[in-house]
């Protein structure tokens, strides 16, 4: 069986949920908090191991309790741990998180997310050693993910990449992923100029438009296509994009089309948004199929 790696963050998602947000000044009285496991990195790795598959992560940590417990967690979902590496420099990333009314609004800390220079080349090349795909986002420091990516590269491992948050995409970097994710708003980042429909017909089969609730927009050739998501009340969207990802990556390697994938990632993520916490409601895979 060919693995999936997932290069990313690994966070510690600490979640207020209030009926308003509170204005500049003001005190309020919240309804809850709750304390979950995070980071795009975790939560896709996460996704791809509930979806069937198997996944080796690469990634750093502090030395601390929030990072023995994160790595901890992954590792019950049966995830090689091997490649996360564990830092004193830094504290283990973190997420504050508002949800407001099933919407969130997210402050990430990035802590030992940000570390450079944590493993060296050789490492990343034999953890990558059976992979078919690799998944990269952007809560990392940007070097590392260059790193990556040149070893995949070199290897001739194919890349997806999850542009969030967003920052800018250059042309070389399009060249060398065979999928790009971003949601509308990352996409209108990155093609300031273009409408979703020529954002898509320019890159065919490799970028695809998340639009939430809206479905996905992607092209074959020359054809626009939306594939439409399930429709759901969500309790809270965080992560739901992560589940996007990991499944669709995971759908991929298992041999399915593009269209296939994508069909089974929307079921994944319209799961997943029915409970509170990026990681708490992914689905495994007999709830999918
Ligand atoms: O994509 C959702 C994730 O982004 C959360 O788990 C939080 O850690 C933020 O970084
Ligand atoms: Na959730």
């Amino acid at each position: 069986m060919k693995k999936i790696a997932v290069f990313g963050s690994i966070s510690t998602d600490f979640v207020v949920e209030t009926k308003r947000i509170a204005e500049k000044g003001e005190t309020i009285i919240a309804e809850s908090f709750h304390r979950y496991f995070g980071g795009k990195g975790a939560n896709q790795a996460l996704s791809i191991a509930r979806s069937g598959e198997e996944v080796v992560f690469i990634g750093c940590v502090g030395a601390d309790l929030y990072g023995d417990e994160a790595v901890e967690n992954l590792k019950k979902e049966g995830i090689d741990t091997s490649g996360i590496v564990r830092t004193k420099e830094f504290p283990t990333g973190s997420a504050h998180i508002t949800v407001c009314q099933g919407d969130n609004r997210i402050l990430i800390v990035q802590g030992a997310n940000n570390s450079s220079d944590f493993i060296e080349k050789h490492e990343i090349a034999r953890l990558l050693e059976g992979c078919a795909f690799a998944v990269i986002q952007n809560e990392v420091n940007p070097k590392m993910n260059e790193l990556l990516l040149n070893v995949c590269e070199e290897k001739n491992i194919s890349v997806l990449y999850n542009p969030a948050p967003v920052t800018t995409v250059t042309n070389e970097l399009l060249e060398k992923v065979h999928f790009l994710t971003p949601n509308e708003h990352e996409a209108k980042e990155l093609f300031p100029e273009k409408t979703l429909e020529e954002m898509v017909l320019a890159y065919p089969e490799k970028l695809l438009i998340t639009l939430g609730e809206n479905g996905v927009l992607y092209a074959e050739g020359t054809n626009v296509k939306r594939i439409a998501a399930y429709k759901v009340a969500p309790v809270d969207t965080t992560g739901a994009g992560d589940t996007f990802n990991g499944y669709f990556i995971s759908g991929i390697v298992k041999g399915y089309s593009i269209e296939k994938a994508i069909r089974f990632a929307n079921k994944a993520a319209s799961l997943s948004v029915q409970k509170s916490g990026a990681q708490e409601g992914v689905p495994f895979l007999g709830e999918v199929e």
